[in-house]
C-alpha cells in the first residue's frame, strides 16, 4: 500500500521547492484547465491514468525511476491506483494525493502578516483558486474578510487560536467561489458585513455596510476597520482600511491590474464607476498602505519573498501605469473593453448562490467552486 500526502504538505513542498516530479493522472482536458501551482517552479507531468490502465509498461517506460513521483488525480483513486502501478514496476517513495485535486482546490495557508504590536492579521491564501482572505486578530476576538466555503479552516484556526470569529465581511458578492460567509455567519453568530449594492437582492439576513462608517471590536479596543465604498468591479464593492494601514481591497486593487468591471455585463456603465472610485477614493490614499487583494494571478510578480500576495500602494501604482496613468474617462473604458475576456459560464450561478438564491448539493457546490478565478480586468497590466 503507497503513502498518501495531504494539499498542505504539497503548498509546502512547492514552496520549499523539492525536487519531486508531480504526475497529474487526470485527463488531458481537466488537466490543461485547472492544475497546481505555487510560489516556485515545479515539475508537472500530464499521463492519463487510462493510459496505465490500458499498457501499463508503455505509460511506465515515459518515466524516469531515479525521479520522485507524486501523484495526483481528480479525487485520489486514479492517483493511488497509479502510485502502486509505478510501486510494483520498482519506483521507490511514490506517494498520492489525498482528496484530488477537489482537495487542493480548497486547501487554505495561513500566513501572517507582520503588524504593529497589539493585533494580528492573517493571510490566507487559497493557492487553488488563487484568491486570499484574511483574519484580524485582537483580545481573544477575529475579524474575517472575504471567508471561502472552507468554513472548517476558518472555525478550527479560530480555535487552535483561543479566539472567537465576531464579524465577517465581504468585499462584494462574489461571482468565482462560493463564499463561506452566511455558513460561517449561521455557525459562529458573527456580525455579517456586507453592501446593499450587492446583496439587496440576496436572501441573507446581513448587517448593511455604510460608507464612512467604523467597525470595532466588541470593546472598543484595538485596530479599527473603516468601510469605503468603492463600486466599479460591482455596485457594492466595498474596500476595508485596517488601522489606516492596510486595505482589503477586494477585487477593486490588485497587486497587477484592477478588478475587472465586466462581469455584470454593463460593461461601461460599470467602468465608469470604477474609473471614480480609482481616481476619487483609491488615489486618494497614502502611498504607504499595504494592499491585500481578494486574488492574484501571478506569484512570481505579486507575491513578496515571504510568500504573503500584498504589496504597497506606492508600487502598485507605479507596476500599473498603464492602468493608474490613464486621465481620462474614455481612455480607461478602452482600455477595460480591449481587455476584455469571457467570463465562465458558472460565475452566474456562483453569484445565485452567494446570494442565497440558490443551493446546491455539496458536489455540485465542489464542481463550481473549483478553478482558478478570473476577476481581473487585464492579464498583465503592462
Ligand atoms: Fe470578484
Amino acid at each position: 500500500m503507497s503513502a498518501s500526502f495531504t494539499a498542505e504538505e504539497l503548498f509546502q513542498w512547492i514552496e520549499e521547492g523539492r525536487d519531486y516530479v508531480y504526475l497529474d493522472v487526470r485527463g488531458e482536458e481537466d488537466h490543461a484547465r485547472f492544475s497546481i501551482e505555487g510560489p516556485s517552479e515545479i515539475t508537472l507531468l500530464n499521463i492519463p491514468y487510462y493510459d496505465f490502465m490500458e499498457d501499463p509498461e508503455g505509460a511506465v517506460a515515459q518515466l524516469d525511476p531515479s525521479s520522485t513521483y507524486r501523484t495526483i488525480c481528480a479525487k485520489q483513486g486514479s492517483a493511488m491506483f497509479v502510485a502502486e502501478v509505478l510501486g510494483e514496476a520498482g519506483f521507490e517513495d511514490v506517494r498520492w494525493l489525498e482528496g484530488g485535486m477537489t482537495g487542493w482546490g480548497q486547501v487554505l495557508i495561513p500566513k501572517r502578516i507582520s503588524t504593529p504590536e497589539g493585533y494580528e492579521l492573517w493571510q490566507f491564501n487559497r493557492p487553488g483558486k488563487a484568491s486570499c482572505s484574511y483574519g484580524l486578530v485582537h483580545e481573544g476576538q477575529m475579524m474575517v474578510f472575504d471567508p471561502s466555503r472552507n468554513a472548517d479552516f476558518y472555525t478550527s484556526f479560530a480555535e487552535a487560536h483561543g479566539v472567537r470569529i465576531t464579524h465577517l465581511f465581504e468585499t462584494h458578492l462574489q461571482a468565482d467561489y462560493v463564499s463561506g460567509g452566511a455558513s460561517l455567519a449561521a455557525a459562529t453568530g458573527a456580525t455579517y458585513h456586507a453592501h446593499d449594492g450587492d446583496f439587496a437582492s440576496s436572501t441573507l439576513s446581513y448587517t448593511s455596510v455604510v460608507d464612512g462608517a467604523t467597525v470595532s471590536f466588541e470593546g472598543g479596543r484595538g485596530p479599527g476597520v473603516l468601510c469605503t465604498h468603492a463600486p466599479g468591479h460591482t455596485p457594492g464593492s466595498t474596500v476595508y482600511l485596517i488601522d489606516e494601514r492596510y486595505m482589503v481591497s477586494g477585487d477593486t486593487v490588485f497587486i497587477v491590474s484592477v478588478g475587472r468591471p465586466d462581469l455584470g455585463k454593463k460593461v461601461v456603465e460599470w467602468a465608469k464607476q470604477l474609473y471614480a472610485t480609482l481616481k476619487e477614493r483609491i488615489c486618494t490614499l497614502p502611498d504607504a498602505l499595504m494592499v491585500l487583494p481578494g486574488h492574484y494571478t501571478d506569484w512570481g510578480t505579486e507575491a513578496t519573498e515571504d510568500h504573503l500576495i500584498m504589496n504597497d500602494f506606492g508600487t502598485i501604482k507605479a507596476l500599473n501605469e498603464s492602468i493608474y496613468g490613464l486621465d481620462r474617462e474614455e481612455d480607461f473604458i478602452a482600455y477595460i473593453v480591449d481587455n476584455m475576456r469571457d467570463q465562465p459560464e458558472v460565475y452566474n450561478t456562483i453569484r445565485q448562490v452567494n446570494a442565497g438564491l440558490l443551493s446546491p448539493a455539496a458536489e455540485e457546490l465542489d464542481t463550481m467552486d473549483l478553478g482558478k478565478n478570473e476577476c481581473a480586468a487585464s492579464h498583465m497590466a503592462a
